[in-house]
């Protein structure tokens, strides 16, 4: 469908629905109006009830905001939820002031304020918009949509697919569990939920041709969930990790994606016709959990034989680092439980030994960076960890000494992903959001030339709040 013909039928959609009619984007404009507000979601199925859930534009997730390269846009974001607000936009470089960090780059947007977002995306590729304010608890509730940058070049696919993938804590009610900000899961592996919707749906099946090629873009908008996609039968091909195109490759078995990263992959769709595969999520081992399936339409292939056009996108005008002269630094991740795995701990094992490790059961914070914990949204007041000369080249070495995982993500930047443990890490990837294993080692880096205060900090959004959150300063 054109772009045109999309926003129409969308916008049709929830004027029928008698949602608010925001999803306002001129013709030809790089410009939209976003409400935030409650909403009712079928998250879980037809047959199943209604979830009380907080939305942009009356959906989860909201709408996809899609944007051209190098051209200025504008996104007026309304609050209508009963607390604060802001908006960021995930992984686009952008100017400080519209990065959406309350007390830090902006003041928070009041409920029945707004707040206008202006900024023109360098970087085409795949992103999303979520808040800053009360983070665990607004995303949590729905609050969650894709930003799609277009490249001007885009690869010859014959449909572009996005999956924005969320977990939720649904009671039996239907309810989203309340109790946000537990503070054991805070120090173990975050609030994992118990139903993952695919653009906001328990999904069945998702129906595809023989022959055909798709550019699938996966976002994955939890809380706390990792996730590892098995594709029975299939080979995808990543393209681009956190809207940054790598050299194409194919992962071995399955794509890793941490909270808030995004990975593009291209399918060549070679499964027989009528068929289904599974899509399945095994991150949790013993806990894996069907996503969908590829549901194969019975008619014949649209091909003979697969497309053989080139799976490269154009690279980004991204900074390159100089190595040679690079500051080095070391953030060092601490805090948690003792022992990995999921909620360990919960299931009755919370003897002295697990509790040793944990700094946060005295109503402390849980997590720190270098001996540092900076907690909640972000905010003013806190000295940064590291400050930077505006264009100096940094390599960050992160170091996670915990027993959790953690996807590290730096505002503002986009970071060259060297090394993992000592091992070069190959394709040239660029990330904004780097999921370190337990005891890893990796080491990224990036030309500091957006000035500003920028958050580090883990995605997890229960360990952001408790402290694995700092400021690094560009001057
Ligand atoms: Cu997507 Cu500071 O976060
Ligand atoms: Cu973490």
């Amino acid at each position: 469908m054109s772009r045109r013909g999309f926003l129409q039928a969308s916008s049709s959609f929830l004027l029928a629905a008698g949602l608010p009619s925001s999803l306002l984007r001129a013709a030809g404009s790089n410009e939209y109006r976003i409400i935030a507000a409650p909403a009712r979601a079928r998250l879980a199925g037809r047959d199943r009830p209604e979830t009380d859930v907080w939305a942009y534009d009356g959906t989860v997730p909201g709408p996809p905001v899609r944007l051209r390269q190098g051209e200025p846009a504008r996104l007026v974001v309304e609050n209508r939820l009963a607390q604060d607000t802001t908006v960021h936009w995930h992984g686009i470089r952008l100017p400080n002031a519209m990065d959406g960090v309350p007390g830090l780059t902006q003041p928070p947007i009041r409920s029945g304020d707004s707040f206008v977002y202006e900024f023109t995306p360098p970087d085409a590729g795949t992103f999303w918009y979520h808040p800053h304010a009360n983070s665990l608890e607004q995303l949590g509730r729905g609050l969650a949509g894709a930003v799609i940058v277009e490249e001007r070049d885009p690869v010859a696919v014959d449909r572009d697919l996005l999956w924005l993938l969320a977990d939720w804590r649904l009671k039996d009610t239907g309810e989203i569990a309340s109790g946000f900000g537990n503070r054991m899961e805070a120090a173990m592996s975050g609030r994992v939920g118990n139903a993952v919707t695919l653009n906001g749906q328990a999904s069945e099946t998702e129906r595809v041709r023989t022959g055909e090629r798709v550019r699938l873009r996966l976002i994955n908008g939890s809380l706390a969930r990792i996730m590892a996609l098995r594709f029975e039968g299939h080979e995808p091909v990543v393209i681009a990790i956190d809207g940054q195109p790598c050299d194409p490759h194919e992962e071995a078995g399955r794509i890793l994606l941490g909270p808030a990263m995004r990975v593009d992959v291209v399918l060549d769709m070679q499964g027989e016709p009528g068929r289904r595969y599974e899509v399945v999520d095994d991150f949790y081992g013993g806990l894996s959990y069907r996503l969908t399936q590829l549901a194969y339409d019975p008619k014949p292939p649209i091909r003979d034989r697969p497309l053989d056009a080139p799976l490269g996108l154009p690279r980004n005008p991204l900074p390159e680092p100089d190595l040679g002269t690079a500051e080095r630094h070391d953030l060092t991740l601490q805090g948690g439980m003792m022992g990995g795995g999921l909620m360990a701990g919960m299931g009755g094992m919370m003897g002295g030994e697990m509790m040793k490790g944990m700094m946060g059961m005295g109503g402390g914070p849980a997590w720190a960076i270098n001996g540092m914990s900076m907690t909640g949204d972000g905010h003013a007041g806190m000295e940064p960890a590291l400050t930077f000369q505006r264009g100096r080249s940094v390599v960050l070495i992160l170091r996670n000494q915990t027993a959790w995982w953690h996807p590290m993500h730096l505002h503002g930047h986009s970071m060259r992903v060297l090394s993992r443990n000592g091992a070069p890490v190959p394709h040239r990837q660029w990330q904004d959001t780097v999921l370190m294993a337990p005891k890893d080692v990796v080491e990224a880096a990036f030309v500091a030339d957006n000035p500003g205060d920028w958050m580090l900090h883990c995605h997890v959004m229960d360990h952001q709040m408790t402290g694995m959150m700092t400021v690094l300063r560009v001057t």
